[in-house]
């Protein structure tokens, strides 16, 4: 029997409730959809120790969240713009550690009853606790995320955890900002038990009172793996260790982003020079972190992805999203299974429709498999697994698709065979079914040409693996009403997709930005540049594959059409360089054909670059300059997003900068092309651009809105931060 004694005072987060001897503190911020850590919030947590301290009736103390699907997802990021200085953010991390430090220190063990999110500052705090629970949910997920914000964790986490966990797991969890589920968390020490969410708070009770009157002790021991003793349990074993954590993040991070190296400084100072100064290190390098480009970047990003969620996707009040609980795919190809891949995992009922049973079976083969990795994952149930399979239907037909309530075409990049789709299938469904197509470059408008209700009709632009990447690119055209973007936005955001909508032209944004910098780096081969200096050159700016290797693996025939198609739409500066034209011409594909700019073995796997394939290029070879090839390539993707913008294809420079960096691997440390041009300033950006402009006119004419901003000392966001 529990007694409410006081409820959560208006505006409070945090309500008590008394079981027995054990409080109850269950967090629930208002008006928000989860807990996070905030100065108000650690006030009230204050006010909760000294409460346990001073009343002898309570025994054990017990926290837990009131949010359906989370504990505490971390701290509060609104307030990290405020941080003006690295000793502000020092101060914030210490006044953090001292909250947590005096929680652990209690008079009363604490429990953390976890049910949801339990992310960041969140985990910290169930660090601190004495006992922690968790619930087997599959919403349940423990990490400690900072360093994707380039942060590192600053209540403790960086010492906390490795007591718990072993040095080597907490690694792999700190360096890597990796989510643990339930079971894992279990497996590896860092909950001590796991239950079902029903009982959670009951046993989270029972718990505290056992730890109270010492039936149960905490366990200490965690159950290493022998190889891991030995590595951990000796300074000697420790050190390799971290040599080889060290390797690991600069061969990942080429030396790009500081946080996983600060993380691992925190740790190694808490393992060589005690506790207290682990702290204290932690704390310092908190405060630098948060000061550095990088982190402003990627909480920038942050930030954008956010406001995202909640952008409808159109300007005013937008209309009512139809709810789309049935979709239509065309086309079981690549793209086609692996839209109807993640469809079915949100409950649609999908119809799948190719040309032949065949090519009908491999889509679902294809499908399965996506979802099968799922269930090999541990990341569904089997019945979970049974019940998405069962969603989807294949047809060569139109039947079924009557009571569709969105069709995603994703047949042969073909103008002609999208139009004679979109046309066959349009009296199939209903006047009001909205009509999305996949392509990647064709403009909607002239796909659109082909319908009776051209209204519905736009692009819903995924990214290939569809399951993996995060970006859907949204596409209106001239005629495409509100209600059917509402509604593709809203169903892309189902997807678990992050949604830009951009306007109608050759190659949207993605492609058409894309398009530019691959170009160039083949206008580099024109003129003898190696494949390896292009690759390691753009990699090396924080691209995750160079432009030639990611050529390889979209398909070199794929890249030659959309080359053509762009220099007909965009004009000279698009004009496809000769060396694409004459590999295209010998009939290299990429990897798919086992042939490409690289060598690839029968399994595919890619080994070094095909010397062969410079006699296909047939230039004499010369060393080009490191900086001039990093600077032709992304500048020729800056200028035209630019342009973009200019020309009104993107809504904003904010979609431009999530779209680079989710859609095309624009580095994220960098925050996306406009915050480049911001960084680096546009005035400086314009100078570098008419340089180039005087030896390779007319490909680096800057942009009309970037003179202006050069010349009137603008940029595109007010703050930076
Ligand atoms: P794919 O070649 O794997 O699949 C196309 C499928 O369409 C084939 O199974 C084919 O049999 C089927 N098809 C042809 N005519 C049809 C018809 N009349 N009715 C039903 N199905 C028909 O091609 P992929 O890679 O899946 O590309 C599809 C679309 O997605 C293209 O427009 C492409 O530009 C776009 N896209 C592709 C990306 C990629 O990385 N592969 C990325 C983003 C967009």
């Amino acid at each position: 029997m529990s007694t409410v004694v006081p409820s959560a005072v208006q505006g409070q987060t945090l309500a008590s409730a008394l079981a027995g001897d054990v409080l109850v503190v269950t967090i629930d911020q208002p008006n928000e959809p989860v807990n996070t850590l905030s100065p108000s919030l650690a006030a009230e947590f204050e006010e909760v120790c000294v409460r346990v301290t001073g009343d002898l009736l309570i025994n054990g103390l017990v926290l837990i969240s009131g949010k359906p699907d989370a504990f505490i997802a971390g701290a509060d990021i609104e307030q990290f713009p405020e941080l003006r200085s690295s000793e502000d953010a020092e101060r914030i991390s210490r006044l953090g550690q001292d909250l947590l430090g005096r929680l652990e220190n209690l008079r009363v063990p604490v429990v953390a009853a976890i049910h949801g999110a339990c992310l960041g500052g969140g985990l910290e705090l169930a660090l601190a606790c004495r006992y922690r629970i968790c619930t087997d949910h599959p919403k349940t997920t423990l990490a400690l995320p900072e360093v994707q914000l380039g942060l590192i964790p600053g209540m403790g986490g960086t010492q906390r955890l490795p007591r718990r966990v072993g040095l080597q797991a907490a690694l792999d969890m700190i360096l890597t900002g990796r989510t643990v589920r339930a079971r894992r968390a279990l497996q590896i020490g860092l909950v001590d038990e796991m239950v079902h969410p029903a009982i959670l708070r009951d046993l989270a009770v029972q718990r505290a009172r056992a730890l109270a009157d010492g039936s149960l002790k905490p366990s200490r021991s965690r159950s290493f793996r022998a190889s891991s003793l030995l590595l951990e349990h000796n300074p000697l074993g420790r050190g390799v260790v971290f040599k080889k954590a060290r390797e690991s993040v600069m061969e990942k991070t080429h030396g790009q982003y500081p946080a996983p190296l600060a993380a691992l400084d925190a740790v190694q100072t808490g393992y060589t020079e005690g506790h207290e100064e682990g702290f204290r290190r932690e704390a310092k390098l908190f405060g630098e972190m948060a000061m550095t480009d990088v982190s402003r970047q990627l909480v920038f990003l942050f930030f954008a992805t956010n406001a995202l969620k909640k952008d409808p996707g159109v300007d005013g009040t937008p209309p009512r999203p139809r709810t789309v609980e049935r979709l239509g795919v065309l086309g079981a190809g690549f793209m086609g299974a692996g839209i109807a891949s993640i469809a079915v995992q949100q409950g649609t009922l999908v119809r799948l429709k190719d040309t032949d049973t065949a090519r009908v079976g491999k889509g679902l083969a294809s499908l399965r498999s996506v979802v099968q990795e799922r269930l090999t994952k541990r990341q569904i149930t089997r019945h979970q697994f049974d019940d998405y399979l069962a969603l989807v239907g294949g047809t060569t037909d139109y039947s079924g698709f009557a009571s569709t309530d969105l069709v995603i075409e994703a047949v042969f990049e073909d103008v002609a065979l999208k139009q004679r789709v979109l046309a066959e299938v349009e009296p199939a469904i209903e006047p009001s079914a909205v009509y999305a197509s996949n392509t990647s470059t064709i403009p909607i408008g002239r796909i659109a040409e082909a319908a009776h209700h051209p209204e519905r009709v736009l692009g819903m632009h995924f990214f290939s693996p569809v399951h993996r990447m995060p970006l859907l690119e949204v596409i209106a055209a001239e005629h495409t009403s509100r209600e059917a973007i509402v509604t593709a936005v809203a169903y892309g955001k189902r997807l678990g997709k992050t949604v830009i909508v951009v306007n109608d032209g050759p190659g949207f944004y993605t492609t058409r930005t894309l398009a530019a910098y691959m170009n160039e780096a083949g206008r580099l081969l024109d003129e003898g540049a190696s494949i390896e200096s292009i690759d390691t050159a753009l990699e090396g700016f924080g691209f995750p594959v160079g432009p030639i290797t990611l050529l390889d693996e979209v398909g070199i025939d794929i890249g030659g059409k959309v080359g053509l198609v762009l220099a007909e739409a965009l004009g000279a500066r698009m004009t496809p360089s000769e060396a694409m034209r004459r590999v295209v011409t010998a009939g290299r594909t990429g990897r798919k054909g086992g042939s490409g700019f690289y060598r690839y073995d029968p399994t595919g796997k890619k080994g070094g670059v095909d010397e062969s394939v410079y006699q296909v290029i047939g230039v004499q070879r010369r060393e080009l300059n490191r900086e001039e090839i990093i600077e032709r390539c992304v500048l020729a993707m800056v200028n035209e997003a630019v342009r973009c913008f200019e020309e009104g294809i993107l809504r904003s420079p904010r979609d431009g900068d999530v779209g680079a960096v989710f859609g095309i691997g624009f580095p994220p440390f960098r925050g996306g092309p406009f915050r480049y041009v911001d960084s680096v300033g546009p005035a400086r950006i314009v100078d570098r651009l008419e340089d180039l402009n005087v030896r390779y006119a007319p490909r680096f004419k800057p942009a009309e809105l970037l003179m202006d901003m050069a010349a009137q000392r603008r940029s595109f966001y007010a703050d930076p931060r």
